[in-house]
């Protein structure tokens, strides 16, 4: 590393593995829950284990940027963080309302709008810290010497992001009113502001890793934020179609939602040009995996299989289906899940010193968590195509049909398995790495 408070950066992405590993804890319950295996049901019920998976997804990747930006933003603004001390205080307060929210989760204290199930109450305390998080940057970024393309971005983005989480604590008793302003929270985040957030950490990637000018990979990077915005705010109208508003969305929705993959096919070809072009000389080529990964996987989860159940009509008979968990499960992982992946193996070996750049356990990890998810993201698939014909189609009872598809929810716990695997062994390596330590400082 460059500056010693970076190290501030480690303690949240050690947090981000402890949430991670929480949530593939109740991925496990929900999948066994499917299979009709529900022994838990009485202190963890579906909705329990379903709130807590996803929660604990959007903190963990939220905690991830955290680290990511405390991370980047010195490096690139070429100066030590304003006041580390703060930093840890917000990890400290983060921590302090993840876990009250998780514990609440438990003891139905929840909203109840999927992915925005925090409590009210909690609410304003997740404001306070993010403004907390922001004022560290934004005065890092004043005092700093340089201000970079990729550090603008990617503060934009978490400003962005904490902006958009506004709407979502608005309350109404309209149900059509309530889903309308979720949306903004949901989808302006994955589909908008997120994005930025992974084009600024890709950009920064980018560049320490292939070694090609900043200018060339910056211009890259406003083409993708071109695209996010031109189709993503529009976009949001695919998720309007049926829901009691006005009928215009589901042209607008339809025709800008269609778009949105161009902005994840040009993370795509930005990354793997970049490499192409660049001196392939890095020594750390686990980082160059996440980080082509993530552009990668990111087109064929959001992008490919986004755009599989985007259009009205097809939209109609999937909505709320297991269509829609196979799109979101590779769609999370590929852009976001993968890209914090790559950033923490990045910045291991420059916070700690300790070099073990391409070991079979990193490899290992790459591969099966990625072989992991594409056997679940088939299951849930095929379950999804089954359970449109039968139900919506066809007209079964959905119990009935759920039934019918326990051997796709099999596969899904082998995928799982596999995934988890690879996943653990990801861990083994952050912990081996060790603490980071001031010797590791780069002169
Ligand atoms: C141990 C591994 C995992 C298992 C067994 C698992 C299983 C499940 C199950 C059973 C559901 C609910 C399906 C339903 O609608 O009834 C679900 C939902 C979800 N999971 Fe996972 N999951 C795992 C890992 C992950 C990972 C790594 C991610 C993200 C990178 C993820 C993201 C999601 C999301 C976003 C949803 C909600 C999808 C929707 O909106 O419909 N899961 N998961
Ligand atoms: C990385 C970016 C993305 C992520 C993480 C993501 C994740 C998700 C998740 C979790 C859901 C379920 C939301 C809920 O029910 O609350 C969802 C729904 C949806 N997504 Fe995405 N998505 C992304 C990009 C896209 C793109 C680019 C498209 C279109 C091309 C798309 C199309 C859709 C559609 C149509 C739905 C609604 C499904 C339904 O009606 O049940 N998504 N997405
Ligand atoms: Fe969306």
């Amino acid at each position: 590393m460059k500056y010693k408070s970076q190290k501030v950066a480690y303690w949240f992405w050690a947090l981000s593995m402890l949430l991670l590993s929480i949530q593939l804890t109740y991925g496990f319950i929900m999948g066994f829950d499917h299979l009709g295996y529900d022994g838990l049901h009485k202190w963890i019920p579906f909705n329990t284990a379903h709130t807590v998976h996803i929660n604990t997804l959007v903190v963990w990747l939220l905690a991830g940027f955290m680290g990511a930006a405390y991370y980047i933003i010195p490096e690139e603004a070429e100066t030590e963080l304003w006041k580390p001390f703060l930093a840890y205080i917000q990890l400290i307060t983060l921590t302090v309302v993840g876990v009250a929210a998780l514990a609440g989760f438990h003891f139905n204290w929840w909203e109840g709008r999927k992915f925005l199930e925090i409590p009210h109450e909690l609410d304003y305390l997740v404001a306070l810290n993010v403004i907390l998080f922001l004022v560290i940057l934004l005065m890092t970024i004043v005092k700093g010497k340089k201000k970079t393309t990729t550090a603008l971005v990617l503060f934009g983005g978490l400003v962005g992001a904490a902006l958009l989480y506004l709407p979502g604590m608005l309350q109404f008793d309209s149900q059509t009113l309530d889903s309308f302003f979720r949306w903004w929270v949901v989808h302006l985040w994955v589909e908008g502001v997120w994005e930025l957030i992974m084009g600024g950490i890709l950009a920064f990637l980018l560049i320490k890793l292939t070694g090609v000018d900043r200018e060339v990979i910056e211009k890259w990077l406003y083409v993708v934020i071109g695209l996010t915005f031109l189709s993503g705010i529009l976009g949001t109208g695919h998720h309007y179609y049926y829901i009691g508003v006005n009928k215009i969305w589901l042209i607008v929705g339809g025709i800008f939602s269609a778009l949105e993959p161009l902005a994840f096919l040009a993370m795509t070809l930005w990354a793997v040009n970049m490499y192409r072009k660049g001196q392939k000389k890095h020594p750390n080529k686990m980082a160059i995996y996440w980080t082509l990964g993530a552009a990668i996987v990111s087109f064929l989860g959001a992008g490919v299989l986004g755009l599989a159940h985007t259009l009205p009509q097809v939209n109609l008979y999937t909505h709320g289906t297991l269509v829609t968990d196979m799109h979101g499960h590779l769609a999370f992982w590929g852009a976001y899940a993968m890209i914090v992946f790559a950033i923490i193996t990045y910045a291991m070996p420059n916070l700690t010193g300790r070099k073990f750049y391409d070991n079979v356990r990193g490899r290992l990890a790459f591969w099966l968590s990625n072989i992991g998810i594409f056997i679940m993201v088939s299951a849930f698939a095929a379950a999804g195509v089954a359970q449109v014909y039968l139900e919506r189609m066809l007209g079964y009872d959905f119990i009935d049909v759920q039934k019918k598809l326990y051997p796709h929810f099999w596969v899904v716990i082998i995928g799982a398995t596999i995934l988890t695997t690879g996943l653990i062994l990801y861990m083994i390596n952050f912990i081996k790495y060790g603490l980071p330590t001031d010797e590791a400082l780069e002169n």
